[in-house]
């Protein structure tokens, strides 16, 4: 409404300025009569539409080590924006609980450098921990720098102890992200709109340090990055070519995620790329494909990481991701020591289900224990080596998953980007530490084991 009349009080000069001026006011005295009839209006700051800085972009959230207590907030803004803030409360049906809201301030870096691939980058990185939040409780939070804010985006904090839930897995996105990968994720959110997290095994995206790339797999799924946990696990494309014999992780990496430190102790290198989420029931593991293939010592460290973080846990189910896979699908390709390395491990403890990318093709089998699963939600595919070692397999098929953990029994489908099921099972057992039984539910009809070349 203010608004309104300064464009026209604008417009004071032309000759229609009486009548103008006259149909905005009383514009707005019919206004202050409604807002009188409804009571006083509360005042609130609304966010600004244009502002040096710009608006919060790539926002996403991730979980901290207790999910249940809280959940990490990262964003970026163009440089000369504000201090970083996020403002948070318990949700409610309406705006009330905008009388509620708390304020925590962000950690900020500014980013400037000159990637490999396009042009130079200057921003800031923003990410904020929320913490002390109350279980199995749905929050509103928007960030911004006090001037321009997000929308509101809502988050529901896990419950304390196991309950069922859904997350989704989605192997390598990579090329074409926003124009084919995003198909996916929209049908993922139509066919599993009650997943609380989303998991990514890797090859985000091509090029590591490609800021566009970057921006694209934001503009890919804005709602289902900003209120579903996001667990990504890095694969060899967020690794640029070696410096001094070590591949560099994208810069963009730990600057657009902030998740759990609790990968092994000391070691930098591993920071956010390796670390542990439990979430009612399920203890998460993500390791470091590359780092893992790259390093005999970051292999070591990891190794010793993953023994001791399976053999204390007290959750019924575990899933592994990572990106490079135990047992190979694209013609071809093998990767022996990473098998020899970390097979026994994953059998030893009773892994359930090993998540994977990587080959751009799709298998699922079970070898000595863990489910072992290999699976491409972008566009870019590989001809299907043999992999007798799967009992499902295709190839020039876009998928995701969406798997669901309820007490002893955990549901696994696989649907293509058009929102057909081309694969599906569940695993059952009594208890912990017990092997689990597989009831393979496939649909035996789907015509969807495309033998078709890329
Ligand atoms: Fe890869």
């Amino acid at each position: 409404m203010t608004q309104t009349l300064s464009r026209v009080l604008d417009a004071s000069l032309k000759l229609a300025v009486t009548l103008s001026c006259g149909a905005a006011l009383a514009a707005l005295s019919l206004g202050s009569a409604v807002a009188a009839a409804e009571g006083p209006a509360k005042a609130r700051a609304p966010a600004e539409p244009v502002i040096a800085g710009g608006k919060p972009q790539r926002l996403i959230v991730n979980p901290t080590e207790d999910p249940s207590r809280g959940f990490a907030v990262t964003w970026r803004m163009e440089a000369g924006a504000g201090k970083g803030l996020v403002e948070y409360a318990e949700a409610t049906p309406g705006p009330a609980f905008e009388d509620a809201v708390q304020t925590v301030m962000a950690d900020s870096e500014v980013i400037q450098y000159v990637p490999r691939n396009g042009p130079p980058v200057s921003a800031i990185a923003h990410s904020a921990v929320i913490d002390g939040l109350k279980p199995e409780t749905l929050y509103v939070y928007r960030v911004g720098d006090g001037r321009a804010f997000s929308a509101w985006r809502q988050v529901r904090t896990a419950a304390a102890s196991a309950k069922p839930f859904t997350f989704l897995y989605f192997g390598d996105v990579q090329n074409e992200v926003e124009s084919h990968g995003s198909r996916v994720m929209r049908m993922a959110r139509r066919l599993a709109p009650e997943a609380a997290l989303a998991l990514y095994a890797g090859d985000l995206i091509n090029r590591s340090d490609a800021d566009r790339e970057w921006a694209e797999w934001f503009d890919m799924a804005p709602d289902l990055h900003a209120e579903l946990l996001t667990l990504p696990s890095p694969g060899n494309h967020e690794y640029g070519p070696p410096v001094d014999g070590r591949q560099p992780l994208a810069p963009q990496w730990r600057q657009q995620f902030t998740l759990p430190r609790n990968g092994p102790a000391g070691v930098s290198a591993l920071s956010e790329t390796v670390y542990q989420v439990d979430y009612q029931g399920v203890r998460f593991l993500s390791l470091d494909a590359d780092a893992i293939s790259d390093s005999p010592e970051l292999a070591d460290a990891t190794l010793k990481w993953l023994e001791a973080r399976l053999t204390d846990n007290p959750n019924v189910w575990t899933v592994v991701f990572l990106h490079y896979p135990i047992f190979s699908t694209a013609k071809g390709r093998d990767n022996a020591e990473l098998r020899a390395a970390l097979e026994p491990v994953l059998q030893k403890h009773g892994v359930d289900l090993v998540l994977q990318g990587h080959d751009h093709t799709y298998a699922r089998g079970r070898k000595g224990g863990p489910v072992y699963v290999v699976s491409v939600a972008g566009p870019k595919q590989y001809v299907g080596g043999d992999r007798e070692w799967a009992s499902r397999k295709a190839t020039g098929v876009q998928l995701f998953q969406a798997i669901s953990v309820d007490g002893g029994e955990l549901t696994y489908k696989a649907y293509t980007a058009t929102g057909a099921l081309y694969d599906a099972f569940r695993l059952s057992k009594l208890a912990r530490g017990k092997p689990a039984r597989l009831i393979d539910l496939a649909p035996k009809s789907a015509e969807l084991d495309l033998k078709r070349a890329p």
